[in-house]
């Protein structure tokens, strides 16, 4: 694809009505032609290291990924790759990375970390390893246990990112109860027991007993009109904090020295989900056209907290293009780079066939 085509395309995906388009050839030279800061997310899986050979042309060969004869290369190629995709997000935009490792002598070769930790060592901020617990794996060894996870890597360009944590949290089932009349938490807790705590103790001064019962009321306030289903006091000697009693340590023992008491809280509007996801696999229903396709539940919570509504998911390999059609899905926008035509034929197809006319979440 020239360069003037791929400019076209992009071009009217960021400034026109285009919602989606896919861009054949070599990711690091696509890129060089993309504008700096003109998407919001980078969502993508990269063939990995010595695994498998893509249905790509014989005089493409030398570029497809994964084909170095060693594994720092590999790890050279990617770092590459991504710091030209860096230029091309925007600066409060995230990238996230799936990864999968490789046994090689008999060793397991850590190649998601290697990677890991040369993106970093290129200014990226690593955010999370989201562990992702496919629900399988090889039965075939026999001595050492099974591998059912992969890793998926979020780092971002700078410390400050775009972020919507309200959108991908986990509603709790649990509610505040009324028990004889009165409002108590989720798991029974009334604050009555905190409150004669606050005023028997001997380890809080006057003035940190008023401040704690100012913050007893507040919390039980935040109970009453919903904003919390359940919550917990500590104070000051009465019991051990979480990780340590060191306050150079645990932020909760610092609470504890400078205050005499701290709360936590369980807000209503849900649990941030937890960096281990158990989502199976899609490749067993599309063999025929790819071997490692993302499935779209994965993609998800990367799409609805990092890139905002009618931004753009860019796949720097996008296969079969799951990651586009999740994007446009959620009412987001997609770019897709392949060095395999036959994959980009396929993901236009499946795209053309996705109806992202649905009401947008
Ligand atoms: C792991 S697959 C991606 C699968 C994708 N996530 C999906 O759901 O279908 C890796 C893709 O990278 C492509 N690829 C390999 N080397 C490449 C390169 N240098 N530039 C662009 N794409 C490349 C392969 O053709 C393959 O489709």
């Amino acid at each position: 694809m020239s360069g003037s085509e791929i400019i076209a395309i992009v071009n009217g995906i960021i400034n026109g009505d285009q919602r989606f388009g896919f861009l054949n050839g070599n990711s690091i030279d696509v890129l060089r032609n993309l504008p700096s800061e003109s998407v919001n997310c980078i969502i993508t899986s990269p063939p990995y290291w010595a695994q498998r050979e893509y249905d790509i042309d014989v005089e493409d060969k030398e570029m497809e990924i994964g084909r170095e004869s060693d594994h720092e290369r590999y790890v050279q190629s990617l770092r590459d790759v991504f710091r030209e995709a860096k230029r091309v997000l925007k600066k409060d935009g995230s990238l996230w990375l799936n990864i999968g490792d490789k046994y090689h002598n008999k060793a397991l070769m850590g190649m998601p970390w290697r990677v890991a930790l040369s993106l970093m060592d290129d200014g990226w901020i690593l955010r999370n390893d989201i562990i992702w617990d496919k629900m399988k794996g090889t039965q075939s060894c026999r001595d050492r246990f099974r591998d059912v996870y992969e890793h998926f890597f979020h780092f971002v360009r700078s410390p400050k990112y775009y972020y919507d944590a309200d959108s991908i949290r986990v509603i709790s089932p649990r509610k505040p109860k009324k028990i004889n009349g009165e409002i108590v938490s989720a798991t029974g807790v009334s604050g009555k027991r905190y409150k004669r705590l606050i005023e028997e103790s001997t380890e809080l001064t006057e003035a940190e007993k008023t401040a704690a019962s100012k913050a007893l009321e507040d919390t039980l306030a935040q109970l009453m009109n919903g904003e919390i289903v359940d919550f917990r006091m500590t104070l000051r000697g009465t019991q051990r904090t979480y990780h340590s009693d060191n306050s150079k340590v645990s932020g909760r023992a610092k609470e504890l020295e400078n205050k005499g008491f701290f709360i936590m809280k369980m807000s209503s509007k849900g649990f941030l989900p937890s960096d281990i996801w158990r989502i199976t696999p899609e490749d067993t229903w599309r063999k025929d056209e790819h071997y490692a396709v993302f499935p779209e539940e994965l993609l998800q919570n990367p799409i609805l907290a990092t890139c905002p509504r009618d931004g753009i998911v860019l796949d720097t390999f996008s296969g079969t293009g799951s990651t586009i059609a999740a994007a446009l899905k959620l009412g987001r926008k997609g770019i897709g780079i392949d060095l395999s035509n036959r994959y980009i034929d396929i993901a236009k197809q499946r795209v053309s066939n996705t109806s992202y006319t649905l009401p947008l979440i």
